[in-house]
């Protein structure tokens, strides 16, 4: 069976993943992120992938959403990209950890003021009366910080996906499709394919 270093395969994601950013009209780094509860039931979002490096995939989200709170009971999750101009999926699947604090003010630090702002306003996934309760929130925080810096909320922050699958889809005539799938073998991953 073959076998191969994760680096080789960012590298093939890479190649799909520039080949998506030249193709998609906006968001080729969009990804869907799957999460389950304790009890197991699942749940499904978009997100954007910030980073891949040779420990995973990671992405930025309000720590007390739904997807927070399910990684915090539950640290298993995957992820779908799907490419349509493409014709093209990729699946990852493993477990999660939270982000360096440095990792995530540095990313938190690179975003535009007012999304910054919206971070501090927004209590993803909670409850809200109407859109008026939002804005109000959202000029609270643009005046308590007025000029000055916008730190990171203790509530905001990044989580990595370690995969332990990946699979690679391509579309073929007839939905005679390629599927080659890599797995986490150690510090070596394995390869394999499957029936479409
Ligand atoms: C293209 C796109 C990108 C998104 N990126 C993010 C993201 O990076 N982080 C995030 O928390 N929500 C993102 N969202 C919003 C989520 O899909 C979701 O509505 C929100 O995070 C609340 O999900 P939850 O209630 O399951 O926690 C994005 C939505 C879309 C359509």
């Amino acid at each position: 069976m073959p076998v191969t270093q994760f680096e080789e395969i960012r590298k093939e994601f890479d190649q799909w993943l520039k080949e998506a950013q030249e193709k998609e009209l906006e968001y080729a780094e969009a990804m869907s992120l799957a999460t389950a509860s304790k009890s197991g039931m699942p749940s499904v979002r978009i997100v954007l992938l910030k980073a891949l490096d040779d420990r995973g995939f990671v992405f930025y989200t309000n720590l007390t959403s739904r997807k927070g709170l399910e990684l915090a009971e539950n640290p298993n999750a995957a992820l779908c990209f799907h490419w349509k101009s493409l014709n093209k999926q990729i699946r990852v699947e493993g477990s999660i950890s939270a982000v360096a604090d440095d990792e995530a003010d540095e990313y938190f630090a690179s975003r535009p003021r007012a999304s910054r702002i919206g971070a501090w306003a927004s209590k993803q996934s909670q409850r809200m009366k109407d859109r008026f309760e939002f804005d109000k929130r959202v000029a609270k925080y643009t005046a308590k910080f007025n000029f000055g810096d916008v730190p990171r909320p203790d509530f905001w922050s990044g989580f990595r996906l370690k995969p332990n699958r990946i699979e690679f889809w391509h579309e073929k005539k007839f939905r005679l499709h390629d599927r080659n799938i890599y797995f986490a073998d150690g510090d070596a991953w394995r390869k394999e394919q499957t029936y479409p």
